[in-house]
């Protein structure tokens, strides 16, 4: 088959943000737009020459169209082999594992993650490197050097499209497309991690009733087969099983807002006892419990405190690492089982190098998600495994599983704001002003204690000393609370700035206390600091986890 060089005009915005590059599909759709920065991905791996690749995305609009396009260049391009989900699905965990398991040089996976999907909604191109991990920022800073003045991209010649339907290898050129079942690696992979036994017997309980909610993405290929084929749970347990293009309109971001329908079920009379959910990408997730939220912070902690119970981690856990916004909680059980807290900056990136060096087990952000070292993603199902595991060991529900931490630990009581969508300007000269300001802030008193130090924080890389700078403001407090501020790199549209509030209290009577108040006293003193609603002209954040 013809490898064809095609001109084309380079793009200057093609620079992949926190979590790979992110933009309106209609920004993709612009000459050559996609073509570009594949060809870019490809022109930084050298050693792509008769290397596997590993392709797949979280079904969204578009993901048929790219596959095809990437498919031909990767044939172009020198790959050997390329490895696809069926119908072009796989969630983000899963090509973790399939890069690390089948040893390939890596991965890209088409993913906005939560965002909306659709003609008019976000598409995303990730790659993940031969560690099963999103790519260092090196080689996305190469990545997008290289864009800037990418003049051409090589392809094979259209024939008709690849059938991505049926399981098997087919030629393309030189190269060999292998569709595989896009759930099977995935779940032998969780069976080696959990006690499916025990899982089983859980799920089958006439006395227990779980609701899982896919949200129209990709994760309810897997949790049916996961949950209703291979555990027994009852049919009907996995709802919005079907990845839908455009995921039935839905935002598939597992919070309390966006994922509305999980939650009014969960708080109705007669819920389930156990609800989950998980986004577009199947890397983050939401637990519940009946009338009973888990906040994602508790969960890491929980995960960290109950990983006894699971055959794969019992004497097994080295250490954990948060990203900096992150809560406390996990710290606390940290010190108790005596194991290294690694603070890291947001974005999963940096828990890779830390996983990798084998000093960290568990990471996890505030942002629903959490892993461990068996891939190098953050793993919205093993999540829900984990949760069902420990139910099933303890005898016990959420609610009281979350209680066992508060009491034993004190309750970080954990919120974000987030101001979407304004202009970049504005958020900029905010962040900027307030990183000035910061040599004030010590000394200062908020609430019955003082400001111990305020700082930009920069991460130093345990592993090769390199050092991140400019990932957030933190405000501490003598008492531990917590004030940080950052801005977003994963939107498409303007800038998202998100202040994250943190305060923990212990003790009888103090536990259930409502939240936005309690953390008041922060939230009022970081919005007159930052002059946040004079400056932007908003009365309120546009999103309250
Ligand atoms: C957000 C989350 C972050 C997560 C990332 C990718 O990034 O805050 O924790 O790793 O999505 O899922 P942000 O938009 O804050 O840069
Ligand atoms: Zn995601």
């Amino acid at each position: 088959m013809k490898i064809q060089r095609i001109e084309a005009t380079p793009y200057p915005d093609q620079r992949p943000g926190t979590s790979g590059l992110r933009k309106k599909v209609t920004v993709f759709q612009k000459p050559a737009y996609l073509e570009l920065f594949i060809q870019a991905i490809f022109e930084v791996l050298p050693e792509r020459h008769g290397a596997t690749l590993v392709l797949g995305g979280d079904g969204r609009y578009y993901n048929d169209h790219a596959i095809q396009i990437i498919l031909r260049m990767a044939a172009a391009n020198g790959f050997a082999r390329v490895v696809v989900g069926r119908r072009g699905i796989l969630c983000t965990p899963a090509v973790s594992h399939l890069i690390r398991h089948r040893k390939t040089l890596g991965g890209i996976i088409l993913t906005a993650s939560h965002n909306p999907a659709g003609p008019d909604h976000d598409f995303g191109v990730k790659y993940n490197a031969a560690n099963g991990g999103p790519a260092p920022e090196p080689l996305t800073e190469r990545i997008w050097e290289v864009s800037k003045t990418l003049h051409s991209y090589q392809i094979i010649e259209a024939t008709q499209a690849i059938d991505l339907q049926t399981p098997g290898s087919t030629g393309l050129g030189d190269m060999i497309v292998e569709i595989i079942d896009s759930t099977a690696d995935y779940i032998r992979l969780m069976e080696g991690i959990f006690d499916f036994d025990a899982l089983s017997r859980l799920l089958q309980s006439p006395s227990f009733r779980m609701r899982y909610d896919a949200l129209n993405a990709v994760t309810g290929p897997y949790a049916q087969d996961l949950f209703e084929k291979r555990l027994g749970a009852p049919q009907g347990s996995v709802v919005q099983g079907t990845p839908l293009p455009d995921f039935g309109g839905l935002h598939p971001d597992p919070n309390l807002i966006y994922g509305k329908s999980l939650v009014d079920p969960m708080f109705r009379p007669g819920a389930p006892d156990f609800g989950a959910a998980s986004d577009g990408d199947g890397d983050r997730h939401m637990i519940l419990g009946r009338q009973f939220f888990v906040s994602p912070c508790d969960s890491l902690a929980v995960i960290l405190a109950h990983a006894h119970r699971i055959p794969h981690y019992r004497g097994n856990v080295r250490g954990t690492a948060r990203s900096l916004p992150t809560s406390q909680a996990v710290d606390a059980v940290a010190e108790t089982l005596g194991i290294a807290v690694y603070e890291t900056p947001t974005g999963w990136k940096y828990f890779g190098d830390l996983m990798d060096a084998g000093r960290v087990t568990f990471c996890g952000e505030e942002s629903f998600g959490a892993g461990s070292s068996h891939i190098r993603e953050k793993d919205g199902l093993w999540a829900v495994l984990f949760w069902l595991s420990i139910l099933a060991d303890t005898g016990k529900g959420v609610r009281d599983i979350v209680y066992d931490l508060w009491q034993r630990h004190g309750r970080h009581y954990f919120s974000r704001h987030d101001f979407e969508n304004l202009p970049t300007d504005n958020a900029e000269t905010l962040y900027d002003d307030l990183q000035k300001g910061l040599d004030k802030l010590p000394g200062h008193s908020i609430m019955d204690t003082t400001i111990l130090s305020a700082d930009a924080f920069a991460y130093r890389n345990p592993i090769d000393g390199s050092v991140t700078d400019h990932q957030g403001i933190r405000i501490v407090l003598a008492d531990t609370s917590r004030i940080v501020v950052r801005l977003s790199g994963t939107g498409t549209g303007g800038a998202t700035l998100r202040l994250y509030f943190e305060r923990v209290m212990r003790g009888p009577g103090r536990l259930e206390l409502d939240l936005q108040t309690t953390l008041s006293p922060l939230i009022q003193f970081a919005y007159a600091l930052t002059d946040i609603r004079r400056r932007t002209g908003r009365t309120a954040p546009d999103v309250i986890t």
